[in-house]
Formats: structure tokens, C-alpha cells, sequence
């Protein structure tokens, strides 16, 4: 699975995996000066949670009252200290496993073979066997989490494609069924690789068992990154967030917004600690506030509640048809 020379693999993905290709070139840079590169430079970031600085945005001051946050603690969630045994095992398994040299081969996969052609509703009913390793919050089917985000969202009188974002933001899950390894390569917190693991990843102590975290470039502050270079550059931990990010990109008429909050919903070091900031361009701050708002759907619908498929079914399917042109979509 490993590939040997992941500069070769990176020539035959396509063109429109704009991140990609701009590792060719910065892997090729790193790879003339990485000997005298010193490892122990600025990578040595003791943050806990820095200081924000003009322009950044709060988490906890700028988030809005919304009807979803009613009655709602936000203590109530998260509490990976509290994580059933099943949820550490994961994250140590994820943390170890998702290398730079894992994500290459993993988009090489993704770009040269389709697994499944179905409908988004289909996808859906798959999901139904689904039950997340990684989520301390809920122990439902994944239907169950992606009518429960929608309706959330729709409840709160928000626009109808951010409805279908909330169906869909998880619908990458499905690739579990077909080429991953595990669920550590689906699910989960999601992190930069090539870089160093920032502290406010949870679990942090666990990427002491990946080998990129001694190699001499990637466990550097920026790794094989420019400071600012923008999130859209860098390659995020393979996962049905990114995996959903391209199927919609390609596949659906949704526009920047949409996408952000399927490919960063679960960045969640970035989106809700404030890691990773040196990372961030200008347009990187407005896509922010779009994941946070998103987030609060995601993480504070869970509930026991169930909803009746066979009602919603008609209002989704049509949501569906709105902004996925072809009834089959390629998985
Ligand atoms: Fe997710
Ligand atoms: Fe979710």
C-alpha cells in the first residue's frame, strides 16, 4: 500500500486535485534541502491554545443563539476522557496510520477507479449499518445522525442547500464498504499530514507511534507547507470528509460554501481549538465561520431521537434531485 516514490504517483492523479499537485512541486523543493533542513527549528510549538490575533475568529464569542442550542450543554459532548474504550482504540489506530505517504496512495485510489454507482438516497440506506468507532456521541446508525443534522438545520430555517449539506456531509462514510483499511481511514477528527501534528488534536499522545512524526520535514511547524499557503494547499487526513468533498465537487452543483462544510466538518483542532491558524489564507477566516456554523448542527443534533424515514423520504429525495443533476452519482 505504501508507495515508494510518491512523486511518481502524484504525475498520473488529475489536474483538478489542486492540492496535490502543488506537493509535486513542494516535495521536490523539500526534498533538495530537507538535509539541511533542522528539525528542531520552529516546530517546537508549546501552545496550548494561543492567543488569537486581528481578524481571527472566537469560537466561543462569535457563535450565534440558535434554536439548536437550546437545553443544550456543550459539556455534554466531546468528553473523549470519557471515551469508551472502542473510541481510544481508534484514534491510536487513526493517529499511527495516516502518514503522508498513506493520503498520496489514498487519492491515487480514489481518482482511478469508481467503487459504486447509486443514488444518494441508496448511499444513504448503506449507511443505515453503519456505527461510527470514533464518535464518543452517539451510538445510532448513520441515517439516523444524517436526517437528524437536516432536520436541525431545516428546523432553524436555514437555506435548502445547507439542508442537503447536512444529509450528505457524512455520506463519505460509505467508503468504508468498499477499498478502506478500517475506519481509521473514514471517520474521526480529521489533521493536516506533512506537518506536525498540532497539540490540540485530541489524543495527541498517540501520534507518537507515526513514523512522520520523526521524519526530519514533516514533524516541522509548516513541514512540506509555506506559512499561509492556505487550507485548499495542504493535504488534509484522508477520511469520507474528503472523499464526500470530491464527489460533491465534481458531482453536485453546490457552491464553495457547501463544500467547505462537508470537506472540514470534522477538522475539528481547527474549527473549534484554533489550531493551525499559520496555515490559514485570507479566504480560509470566511470559511471558518461557515464550518462553525455548520458544526453546531452536526455535533448538537445528536440525540436518541428518531426520526420517520418513510415521511422524510419524498422532501429529501427532491432536495437530492436540486442540486445532484444525475440521479446516479459515481462513488
Ligand atoms: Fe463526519
Ligand atoms: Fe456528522
Amino acid at each position: 500500500m505504501t508507495p515508494k516514490k510518491p512523486g511518481h504517483l502524484l504525475e498520473i492523479i488529475d489536474e483538478d486535485v489542486q492540492s496535490v499537485n502543488a506537493f509535486a512541486t513542494r516535495l521536490k523543493k523539500l526534498s533538495n534541502s530537507s538535509k539541511a533542513k533542522d528539525a528542531s527549528g520552529d516546530g517546537n510549538n508549546q501552545s496550548k491554545r494561543r492567543k488569537l490575533q486581528d481578524g481571527e475568529v472566537n469560537v466561543e464569542e462569535k457563535e450565534p443563539h440558535h434554536d439548536i442550542m437550546e437545553g443544550i450543554s456543550k459539556e455534554d459532548f466531546r468528553q473523549y476522557h470519557k471515551a469508551k474504550d472502542r473510541v481510544r482504540n481508534f484514534y491510536k489506530e487513526q493517529h499511527e496510520m495516516q502518514t503522508v505517504a498513506y493520503n498520496l496512495q489514498a487519492r491515487v485510489n480514489y481518482k482511478t477507479k469508481t467503487r459504486a454507482k447509486m443514488t444518494i438516497w441508496e448511499a444513504l440506506c448503506r449507511l443505515s449499518k453503519l456505527i461510527d468507532d470514533s464518535d464518543p456521541d452517539t451510538e445510532l446508525s448513520q441515517i439516523d445522525h444524517a436526517i437528524q443534522t437536516a432536520e436541525a438545520i431545516r428546523k432553524d430555517g436555514k437555506p435548502r442547500w445547507m439542508q442537503l449539506v447536512g444529509l450528505v456531509h457524512d455520506l463519505g462514510k460509505i467508503l468504508y464498504f468498499f477499498d478502506s483499511e478500517g475506519q481509521w481511514d473514514v471517520v474521526g477528527d480529521t489533521f493536516p499530514i506533512g506537518c506536525q501534528f498540532a497539540k490540540e488534536n485530541i489524543f495527541h499522545e498517540f501520534f507518537e507511534g507515526n513514523p512522520d512524526n520523526s521524519h526530519p520535514i514533516y514533524s516541522t511547524k509548516y513541514g512540506m507547507y509555506e506559512p499561509k499557503c492556505g487550507l485548499n494547499s495542504i493535504l488534509i487526513s484522508w477520511g469520507h470528509d474528503e472523499y464526500m468533498y470530491y464527489i460533491a465537487k465534481s458531482q453536485s452543483t453546490l457552491d464553495e460554501k457547501a463544500l467547505a462544510m462537508i470537506r472540514y466538518h470534522s477538522f475539528y483542532p481547527w474549527h473549534r481549538e484554533g489550531a493551525y491558524r499559520y496555515l490559514m489564507n485570507e479566504k480560509d477566516y470566511q470559511l471558518l465561520e461557515v464550518v462553525q456554523d455548520f458544526n453546531k448542527y452536526d455535533l448538537y443534533s445528536k440525540s436518541t431521537q428518531k426520526y420517520d424515514l418513510n415521511e422524510l423520504e419524498p422532501y429529501y429525495k427532491e432536495l437530492i434531485d436540486e442540486y445532484f443533476p444525475n440521479k446516479y452519482v459515481e462513488f
